[in-house]
């Protein structure tokens, strides 16, 4: 059998983690993980586990609620990750790294993290994307900022993310 009469192998799926620390998960990083969606064959949200000594909601919550989120989208996962991204993300198969990028001042802390996780895997590729506009000045400090001194969060996080933060701080 000739070379060129060989059957191509399968091809491989194209796997991006989207990491971060999701308390709460706003509309922002829904809209990149749907913008990552289109681009790969499954995106693998990885929530931290212990980024913050005092997080609003547990790993768990977090978890719950984005599978909540995306149960009807086959190629978005939910995962919780310790110690080391570029580790959970070899484990996982990904060769992509996906983070939002909303403003200049996300800038500097992207492009040093990018470069780190480069020098520990040279072959996991970060790609950043940006949110549409409206989206640009949510963050999940912002959000529950807001809903803590009792202002309204609608349109800003998905409707699970509301109801949980209801159910935080016995509103709604
Ligand atoms: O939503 P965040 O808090 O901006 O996400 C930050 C995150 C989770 C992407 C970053 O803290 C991280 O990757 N932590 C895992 C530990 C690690 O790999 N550190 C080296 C990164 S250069």
């Amino acid at each position: 059998m000739r070379a060129d009469d060989q059957e191509p192998g399968p091809c491989p799926e194209r796997v991006a983690v989207y990491p971060g620390s999701f308390d709460p998960l706003t509309n922002g990083h829904v809209d990149i993980i749907e913008r990552g969606a289109r681009l790969f064959d499954r995106i693998i949200v990885a929530v931290l586990v212990n980024s913050d000594k005092r997080p609003l909601f547990s790993v768990d919550e977090r978890v719950e609620t984005a599978r909540e989120v995306f149960r009807n989208r086959p190629k978005v996962e939910v995962d919780a990750f310790e110690g080391l991204l570029i580790d959970f993300a070899r484990q996982r198969k990904a060769s992509a790294i996906v983070r939002g990028l909303r403003a200049v001042s996300d800038f500097e802390f992207e492009f040093q993290m990018a470069l780190m996780n480069r020098r520990l895997a040279p072959d996991i590729e970060t790609v950043f994307m940006m949110p549409a506009e409206a989206y640009t000045y949510i963050s999940s400090r912002l959000v529950r900022e807001v809903y803590a001194l009792g202002g309204a969060v609608q349109g800003l996080v998905p409707e699970a993310v509301e109801a949980r933060l209801g159910r935080k701080f016995a509103r709604g």
